[in-house]
C-alpha cells in the first residue's frame, strides 16, 4: 500500500452529527463468536475431519442471518425514526439503512475513525444489534495523477533493489511461465476503495509489453474516481502472474469492508482469492470497526475463499505525533483470518531476497494470537532481539504470515512509473495462490479458504525463508528483525511455487 493511502484516510473526519446518514447495523447471528472462529479453524486445519469442508452460502446463512424478529425490531426503529433505504445484508446480519436527519444515538459517544463512525447501539436494539455504524458520505477528493513520476525514471527510485515485472517474479518464485488454462467457476478479485479507477487498455499495454494475453477486467462497484495508482498496479500484478485468470475489479466508494464484503457475496461464483492492498495502523480504526471486519473476513473464509492483505509499509509504524509511543501494526492485516503479505526485496535474479525496512510487521493490539501461529511466535521471541516490550502487545497476533518481493514493480497507467510498497507484494503472492487453487479445481480438490493454519505446520516451509533485514522506519528506537523461521517483519518467507503448492496440497 502506497503512504498516500494513509496521509488521504485521516483526512476524513466529519463532525458525527452533521454528515452521518448512511448506516449499518450488524446484528448478532445465531452461532456465537467462538463456534465460528473454531468452525473456521476446522475448515482449515489439517488433520480435522471438517477440513477443507468449505460452508455453502445456504449454510452458513444458517450460522450468521439474524433473526426475523431482531430484523423487524432494526426496522421499525429505522420507521420510528424517518429512516428509508433498508435493505438486509446478503446473509441477513447486516441491515443498511439511511436517517434523514441527526442520528437518535449519543453522538458523545460515536468514534469517528477513517471515515466511519462507531454509535453506542440504542438500548432498545442492545438485544438484537452488536455494532451500528454510518458514514460520512463524502468521498475524498484526489488530484488526478498516473503513478508517482518522480519516481519512474529508469533506477533511483530510492527504494532498493532490482526493478520487477512479470519476467522477473516468474523467474524468482519458479512460477510456470505459462497461461493458467482458467478453472470452470474460478475468479480471483483486488479489493478498491475511495476513487480508484483503472483503464483496461492500461493493463493492455502492459501486458502487450511483458507479452502476457490481455485480460477483460470484470468490474463491480465504481470505477469512475480518477486516482490511478493502487488498483492499476493491484490488476496488472495479480493478472499477470495468475495469466488468464478470470480477474475482478471490486470497488467500493467507502473504505468499509462490510459493504464491500457484502458486494463480494453477491457475485456467483464468488472470487475465491482476494487480494487486499489497503489499510491503516490499528490505532486509526475504533475497535468495534475492526471487529465487524474481522468478522466479514471470516465468513469469506468460511466459503472458502483465501483472503490476502498488504502488511502495511511503515515498519513497526508508531503512534505518537512527534515521537514514537507504540507500534501501529496495520489491519485489517492484523485480523486472524486473513493472510498478511510483507515485503521484500532483491537485487539481483540471482541474490537472495532481504526483508524491505518498510515491511509492516508486529503483534496487533487487538486481536490475539490464533492459536495457529502461538509456536511459531514464540520460538522467534525465544532467539530474536525483541525491541523494549512497552512498544508492543506481547500474545497479539504477529505480522505478516508470508511475504513477497515488494520494492520497485513496473506499473502502466498513463505512463510507465515504478512502485513500491506491500501493496505490490500482496497481488503477487495472492497470484500464486491463484494458480494454485486453479490446479487444485482441475483435479476435483475443493478452494484453500483460509491458508494460515496450512502454512505454520511445524517442519513445513513456504519457499524461502527471509532471514535479514529490519523494520525500524517509524522513528522507534528499535525494530522487528528477520530471522531462521517466522519472524515480525517477513513472516514464513516468500514462496517457490513448487514447494508452497506441495504444502497447501493436503
Ligand atoms: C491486446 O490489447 C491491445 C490494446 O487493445 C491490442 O493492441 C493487442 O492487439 C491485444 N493483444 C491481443 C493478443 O489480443
Ligand atoms: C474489542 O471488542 C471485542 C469484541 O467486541 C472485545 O472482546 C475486546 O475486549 C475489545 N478490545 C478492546 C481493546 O477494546
Ligand atoms: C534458537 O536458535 C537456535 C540456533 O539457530 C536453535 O537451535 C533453537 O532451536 C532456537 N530456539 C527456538 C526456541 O526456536
Amino acid at each position: 500500500m502506497s503512504a498516500v493511502r494513509f496521509l488521504v484516510s485521516v483526512c476524513l473526519l466529519c463532525a458525527a452529527a452533521s454528515c452521518a446518514q448512511h448506516m449499518v447495523a450488524r446484528m448478532y447471528s445465531p452461532t456465537g463468536d467462538t463456534e465460528l472462529h473454531e468452525a473456521l479453524l476446522a475448515r482449515s486445519t489439517p488433520g480435522s475431519p471438517l477440513f477443507r469442508q468449505h460452508m455453502t452460502m445456504h449454510e452458513l446463512k444458517q450460522h450468521v442471518s439474524a433473526s426475523d424478529e431482531c430484523i423487524n425490531t432494526v426496522k421499525n426503529w429505522i420507521a420510528a425514526h424517518n429512516g428509508k433505504d433498508t435493505t438486509v445484508g446478503v446473509l441477513g446480519d447486516n441491515v443498511f439503512f439511511a436517517l434523514p436527519v441527526n442520528l437518535p444515538v449519543d453522538a458523545s459517544q460515536s468514534h469517528v475513525k477513517y471515515g466511519k463512525l462507531s454509535h453506542a447501539v440504542p438500548s432498545e436494539l442492545q438485544a438484537c444489534v452488536r455494532f451500528l455504524f454510518s458514514f460520512t458520505g463524502k468521498s475524498p477528493r484526489y488530484a488526478k495523477r498516473g503513478v508517482d513520476a518522480s519516481s519512474s525514471s529508469s533506477g533511483s527510485s530510492g527504494f532498493p533493489g532490482m526493478h520487477q515485472s512479470p519476467p522477473t517474479i516468474l523467474h524468482r518464485y519458479q512460477i510456470p511461465a505459462t497461461t493458467v488454462d482458467q478453472a470452470v467457476g474460478f475468479s480471483q478479485g483486488v479489493a478498491e476503495f475511495e476513487g480508484e479507477q483503472f483503464y483496461q487498455s492500461d493493463i493492455d499495454t502492459y501486458n502487450t509489453r511483458f507479452s502476457v494475453p490481455n485480460n477483460s477486467i470484470r468490474v463491480a462497484g465504481p470505477n469512475k474516481g480518477g486516482y490511478f495508482d493502487e488498483g492499476v498496479m493491484d490488476l496488472e500484478i495479480i493478472q499477470s502472474i495468475a495469466s488468464g485468470a478470470e480477474t475482478w475489479w471490486l470497488a467500493e466508494r467507502e473504505f468499509d469492508f462490510t459493504t464491500w464484503t457484502e458486494e463480494v457475496l453477491k457475485i456467483s461464483p464468488m472470487p475465491m482469492v482476494l487480494s487486499i492492498s489497503w489499510g491503516s495502523g490499528e490505532s486509526g480504526y475504533d475497535n468495534a470497526s475492526m471487529q465487524s471486519d474481522s468478522d466479514d473476513f471470516r465468513k469469506l473464509g468460511l466459503l472458502g475463499a483465501s483472503v490476502l492483505c498488504a502488511s502495511g509499509d511503515q515498519g513497526t509504524g508508531s503512534t505518537g505525533f512527534l515521537s514514537c509511543g507504540t507500534f501501529d501494526p496495520t489491519f485489517p492485516a492484523t485480523s486472524p483470518y486473513v493472510t498478511a503479505v510483507g515485503g521484500t526485496y532483491a537485487n539481483s535474479l540471482a541474490d537472495t531476497e532481504v526483508s524491505w525496512s518498510g515491511s509492516g510487521g508486529g503483534f496487533s493490539t487487538v486481536f490475539p494470537a490464533p492459536s495457529y501461529q502461538q509456536a511459531a511466535i514464540d520460538a522467534y521471541v525465544a532467539n530474536a532481539t525483541m525491541p523494549p516490550s512497552s512498544l508492543y502487545t506481547a500474545g497479539g497476533r504477529g505480522i505478516p504470515d508470508v511475504a513477497a518481493l515488494a520494492c520497485n514493480f513496473d506499473v502502466f497507467a498513463n505512463g510507465w512509473g515504478v512502485e513500491t510498497g506491500t501493496s505490490a507484494a500482496t497481488p503477487t503472492f495472492a497470484a500464486v495462490i491463484s494458480r494454485i487453487v486453479i490446479d487444485r479445481l482441475k483435479a476435483g480438490k475443493p478452494t484453500l479458504g483460509l491458508l494460515n493454519p496450512v502454512l505454520y505446520r511445524s517442519g513445513h516451509s513456504v519457499g524461502f525463508d527471509v532471514t535479514e533485514g529490519n523494520n525500524q522506519v517509524s522513528g522507534c528506537p528499535a525494530g522487528f528483525s528477520a530471522a531462521v523461521g517466522w519472524d515480525a517483519i517477513s513472516g514464513l518467507g516468500t514462496p517457490l511455487f513448487r514447494v508452497l503448492s506441495e504444502l497447501l496440497s493436503p
